[in-house]
């Protein structure tokens, strides 16, 4: 599979594109040729962002959606494509919200919301788009926006880094399939961000009961830590660089190196070299998960699927 190198004409479809990673995304994209539907659940933000693309060059194309409501996502993506006139062949899973409060005080509602967009949306963009790229039949890259806290538990963020763990998760499979199609795929794992994301509460429908902090003091403090993220535009340079790589994972944060060592660590501490109790389980699971691949193998070759 050739990674995708030659941006220009491409059509890309950016979730969260009014704000933060996502304008990063439409403002680096779009000055290399790439004509950007922004996707927005805010009209506003959206309107503000098609305005300040125009005064850099970039012409970009909004569209309000909710990326939870699957009904609403197959009609931008309609519209997107009618729109350009060309298929859609950069997809940007990049909205998200984040909500801080103790895990064991977290309520159905929150964890209903935080998991619904970050979780929930993504798999509505990638059912909603990967079908339509692979039938295009042109090529292309998937991007998801997943986190470094999805390598990790979090006592204040649990849904939030069980979202992206599991997004995490969808584009290591996903890595496994597309290239067949002629399409890449890349998780970007940001660790922090200049955004706006410190505000997501205000994106979030009225919840019955909530463990998610909103007081102005406890926003300011993340406002204060978000401020000295990395520049949203930096960080899409480094997503174009994974794309252009052809690479699965962006995680452009040398900071973060140390965390990762200790926690992947931790888990491979967990495997024994051997086990004492059952010396020959090892080799036997091992021969019946090879006879259960050739077997698969063998009726992929025979039905002509791609395994
Ligand atoms: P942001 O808040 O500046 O941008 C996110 C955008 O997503 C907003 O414009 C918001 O309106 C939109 N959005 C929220 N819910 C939506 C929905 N249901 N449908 C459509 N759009 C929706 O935040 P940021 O930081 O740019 O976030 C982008 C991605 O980066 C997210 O997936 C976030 O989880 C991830 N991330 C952010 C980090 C940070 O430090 N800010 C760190 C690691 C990951």
């Amino acid at each position: 599979m050739d990674a995708v190198k030659d941006f220009e004409g491409r059509v890309a479809f950016i979730t969260g594109g009014a704000s933060g990673a996502g304008l990063g995304q439409a403002r680096v994209f779009g000055r290399a040729g790439v004509r950007v539907a922004i996707a927005d659940v805010r009209a506003d933000a959206l309107a503000g962002a098609v305005d300040d693309l125009a005064r850099e060059g970039v012409e970009a194309f909004p569209v309000v959606l909710d990326i939870t409501d699957r009904a609403a996502y197959a009609r931008a993506a309609d519209e997107v494509e009618a729109h350009f006139g060309d298929p859609i062949t950069l997809l940007f899973n990049t909205a998200g919200v984040n909500g801080f409060g103790s895990i064991e005080t977290m309520t159905y509602d929150d964890f209903d919301w935080i998991l619904g967009v970050n979780l929930g949306g993504v798999v509505n963009g990638l059912r909603t788009i990967v079908p339509r790229m692979i039938a295009a039949g042109r090529g292309g890259h998937v991007t998801s926006v997943a986190s470094v806290g999805g390598f990790e538990g979090s006592r204040m963020t649990g849904p939030y880094s069980a979202a992206k763990a599991a997004v995490i998760s969808l584009m290591e499979s996903f890595a496994l399939a597309l290239p067949a199609h002629g399409i890449g795929v890349t998780v970007l794992c940001p660790a922090s961000i200049r955004s706006n994301i410190s505000e997501a509460h205000l994106t979030r429908a009225a919840a019955d009961a909530s463990g998610v902090l909103t007081d102005d003091a406890f926003v300011e403090s993340l406002r204060e830590v978000y401020a000295h993220g990395m520049d949203p535009e930096h960080l899409a340079l480094h997503l174009k660089r994974a794309i252009e790589r052809d690479e699965l994972y962006a995680i452009p944060y040398p900071e973060v190196r140390d965390d990762l060592e200790r926690t992947f660590g931790r888990i491979l501490d967990a495997v024994p070299d051997t086990d004492e109790l059952d010396l020959e389980g090892a080799e036997q699971r091992l021969r019946a998960l090879a006879r259960f691949r050739e077997s698969a193998r063998a009726r992929a070759d025979a039905t002509g699927a791609v395994t």
